[in-house]
């Protein structure tokens, strides 16, 4: 199976090391990919939201799928143009990446589905936001309506700074907020595959959103992640496939936009039971990174029944009974103005630890200048070029070694003003 992976982060490395690992995948290229993904797959210098451009190089390949990592691709419709390009795609097309790109859009799709979440107000202007805030009262939790790259939720306790992210969120075109009530309780990340009709749950995981240990600082896309949780209560998978998954799938399909890909179900378990928290239309990152650890199941095929409304044909999945850890390093500034231009070593000698595989997310390779004849001697630099710059994942029998694998490997990594989280499934291993 030829297989083309759009997007540039460590999610996308992710899929691609597991693609490159299946015996039935003969050809993986990426379309932009990054200097990790291009160690296993062609790397394509095609714009990822350039829908015809990306269609356009699927056909050029021949490929038999094409995998669409990231959000914003989904959202502008890269799905669709594949779709009509008469090849398989693993995600759905613009209308039911909807479900992630406007938070007032799921609330709607869940109302209809009878999916238990947190009562939503969609305000427009600043007189409902106050409105709004009083009427909830704090914990105030914000959401800007549309796509922002991780930055669009506030859970704040300080009224000001619930109605500046609110504010600011109106500013923008088309600019809707959405207030709603605190969800108490753990989070769980639960990936669901479809193919439209039928559902495939993965395992859950546990993303660390805040940039600083003990869940202090501002939200991040994400600082880690671990699974399995052996806290989760018994049966939590079923209860959201029936509750949750299954219900949203088949809304989706009445309102006629099939949803093909993975739907990631952020879920709160709070003291009145499990409430989705929220719906993204892709995979999780860093999520993803510990989930295919340990997926046992070759890749490819899982990805392409559900590209190709075969689901229901695909045996049982199988897992490694190994937990995964994976802990971020990210990028001096991050999640704020960020450095970039740092030069990273030392990942060859993570990677030389027992069960610690490293990937890329913001990384370039920096070419030595033109015209320098020492320098052109020289090997590229492999240099940060974004906020997440890698994500260090280790597996182990338990969450104890899996954790000791990850930070040894993160200790190994030398990234000049570089910070990660300490505490990654800590309280997870520790039984709490
Ligand atoms: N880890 C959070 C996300 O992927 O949105």
């Amino acid at each position: 199976m030829k297989i083309l992976v759009v997007g540039t982060g460590a999610r996308e490395h992710a899929l691609v090391r597991s693609l490159a690992a299946d015996p039935q995948v003969t050809a993986l290229h990426a379309a932009p990919g990054n200097p990790g993904i291009g160690a296993l797959a062609q790397l394509h210098p095609v714009d990822a939201l350039d829908g015809e451009a990306v269609a356009a190089l699927a056909a050029e390949l021949g490929v038999d799928l094409v995998v669409v990592g990231p959000e914003a691709p989904l959202v502008a419709g890269v799905a669709d143009a594949v779709r009509s390009a008469g090849i398989p795609v693993f995600g759905p097309s613009a209308a039911g990446a909807r479900l992630e790109g406007s938070k007032a859009f799921a609330k709607e799709v869940m109302a209809a589905a009878g999916v238990p979440t947190a009562e939503p107000r969609v305000v427009t202007s600043a007189d409902q936001i106050a409105d709004a805030l009083d009427a909830f009262g704090a914990p105030y939790v914000v959401k800007d309506d549309g796509l922002a790259a991780g930055k669009g939720v506030v859970v704040t306790s300080d009224r000001d700074e619930a109605l500046a992210h609110a504010l600011a969120c109106l500013d923008k075109a088309d600019g809707r907020v959405v207030i709603e009530d605190y969800l108490d309780g753990p989070e769980v990340s639960l990936f669901v595959l479809s193919d439209g009709s039928t559902v495939v749950p993965l395992v859950p995981a546990q993303d660390f959103k805040r940039a600083l240990d003990g869940d202090q600082g501002p939200n991040t896309g994400g600082m880690g992640a671990y699974s399995p949780l052996p806290w989760a209560p018994e049966g939590l998978v079923d209860e959201v496939v029936a509750q949750v998954a299954q219900p949203t799938i088949d809304e989706m399909r009445r309102r006629g936009m099939p949803f093909v890909g993975v739907l990631y179900v952020g879920l709160a378990l709070t003291s009145r039971g499990t409430r989705v928290v929220e719906f993204n239309a892709r995979f999780g990152d860093p999520e993803t990174q510990v989930v295919l650890a340990r997926l046992a199941t070759p890749l490819a095929g899982v990805l392409r029944a559900a590209a190709t409304g075969a689901l229901d044909t695909l045996p049982p999945l199988e897992w490694r009974d190994d937990a995964a850890v994976t802990v971020v390093v990210a990028s001096h500034g991050y999640p704020g103005s960020v450095r970039s231009g740092d030069p990273i070593t030392g990942i060859e000698d993570a990677e030389a630890i027992d069960g610690v595989h490293v990937l890329h997310a913001g990384t370039a390779l920096r070419q030595a200048p033109a015209g320098d004849d020492d320098a052109a001697l020289r090997e590229a630099q492999l240099v940060a070029a974004g906020g997440r710059v890698l994500t260090v994942v280790g597996v182990g029998a338990d969450l104890t070694a899996a954790r000791a694998a990850a930070y040894a490997g993160v200790e190994r990594i030398d990234l000049p003003g570089s910070h990660h989280r300490t505490d990654i499934a800590q309280a997870a291993a520790a039984g709490e």
